[in-house]
């Protein structure tokens, strides 16, 4: 079988996920040869395990012989780099979220046009086969027209990324914000998929741990109106005790589904319609799936394979890089309420834009997090 032959930008837990998802598989179209990192000993470690050509310069891991670059770097470097890789004419799979800015994708997207190479954003939840069958069951009109809705996603990321300020995740500066830009991109890419354009939001934010100043928020509620009139809810915590996991209800003129990663069988439907496989019943058809870790592997074979495809076809991924963007706009219009206390709208964003600029956003954002933690006792 023809194989794109991929190189890893970023050794740490992501890049893990991708270079697992596809390395005891030889029917894959997908194969990681070659590994860059800044730290030398993370870089020798992670690509004795798994056999890659270590690169310690980036110049010479882009001249070698690698058809594609997945980037798993701090969210601040994604633009950067990103354009560093189409300068050197690899295809770029890069991780989520897009950036931290709209100017960052539109650099992003005007680079990969002008290098002529493939350009996708690794979106698991774009790929996971739940989310999959999901969007079929929308699109068969099983559960109709969706008026209400509600998505969760909980990570209970280890108390030391939080309380560790040189740590880049959930920063302002490094990671564009906390579990909104880090986790919430998930849920807005995979809603803005079966609902389309978000009109509005409101969004509070908190911090349930007291971590340092330069951390954003570690929970969040956000309230997305949508053009087509749903509304929905997205809760979304790093600090919550469970192994990761989401959740997700949409409810329809026809039905209602609820899917929940924790379950054995993700996905269940209620449909009025007459072309549901059950009537006036909850059921739950297979779908292939396992509890964290393993739909992480599940979804990032998933999105290698159908980027390596692309390549291979010369076909336009199906999460495009303007879709990955709205996801972007979603969390940066969350933070924009979240500092005006109040709902904000597309087309507010859409000035800050044109004038300040969409960084303008994160400055002063740290006044709209409330401080719950006084009252947790973590210990
Ligand atoms: N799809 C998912 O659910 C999922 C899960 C985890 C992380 N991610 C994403 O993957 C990306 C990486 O996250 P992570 O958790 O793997 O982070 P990490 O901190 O575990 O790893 C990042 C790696 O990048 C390296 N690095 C930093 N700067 C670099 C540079 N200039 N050049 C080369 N290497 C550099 C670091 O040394 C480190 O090894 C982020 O975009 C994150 O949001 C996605």
């Amino acid at each position: 079988m023809a194989q794109v032959k991929f190189g890893l930008i970023g050794c740490g837990d992501a890049g893990g996920f991708h270079v697992m998802s596809s390395k005891d598989n030889p029917d894959s179209s997908v194969r990681y040869v070659a590994a860059h990192d800044i730290n030398d000993k993370v870089l020798a470690r992670f690509s004795r395990l798994h056999k890659l050509t270590p690169y310690a310069e980036l110049g010479k891991f882009l001249a070698s012989d690698i058809d594609a670059v997945l980037l798993a770097v701090p969210h601040y470097l994604h633009a950067s780099l990103a354009k560093r890789i189409a300068e050197a004419g690899k295809h770029i799979l890069c991780e989520k979220p897009m950036a931290t800015t709209l100017e960052e994708c539109d650099e992003m997207i005007a680079a990969a046009k002008k290098a002529s190479v493939k350009f996708m954003i690794a979106e698991n939840h774009r790929f996971l086969p739940a989310h999959k069958l999901v969007k079929q069951v929308i699109e068969e009109g099983l559960i109709g027209d969706i008026f209400l809705g509600r998505a969760y996603e909980g990570a209970f990321v280890p108390s030391r990324v939080f309380l560790d300020a040189d740590n880049w995740q959930f920063t302002f500066d490094k990671g564009g914000g906390g579990v909104v830009a880090d986790q919430g991109c998930h849920k807005f890419a995979t809603l803005n998929w079966m609902l389309g354009e978000v009109d509005k939001a409101q969004c509070w934010l908190g911090k349930a741990l007291n971590s340092p100043p330069n951390k954003a928020e570690d929970s969040a509620i956000v309230l997305l109106r949508y053009k087509s009139g749903a509304m929905i809810t997205v809760d979304v915590s790093s600090v919550t005790v469970h192994p990761l996991t989401n959740r997700m209800e949409l409810h329809g003129t026809k039905g209602t589904i609820l899917e929940d990663h924790a379950w054995e069988n993700p996905v269940s439907i209620f449909s009025s319609h007459d072309k549901a496989q059950v009537k006036g019943e909850f059921y739950s058809p297979k779908v292939e799936h396992g509890v964290y870790p393993k739909y992480y592997l599940i979804s990032a074979r998933e999105e290698d394979a159908h980027f390596a495809d692309c390549i291979l076809k010369d076909q336009h991924p199906e999460f495009t890089p303007e879709q990955a963007k709205q996801a972007i706009a979603v969390t940066l219009l969350s933070y924009l309420s979240a500092k005006k206390g109040a709902p904000a709208s597309m087309s507010e964003l859409a000035t800050i834009a044109k004038t300040k600029g969409t960084k303008s956003i994160l400055d002063g954002l740290d006044r709209a997090i409330q401080r719950n933690y006084d009252a947790m006792h973590w210990t």
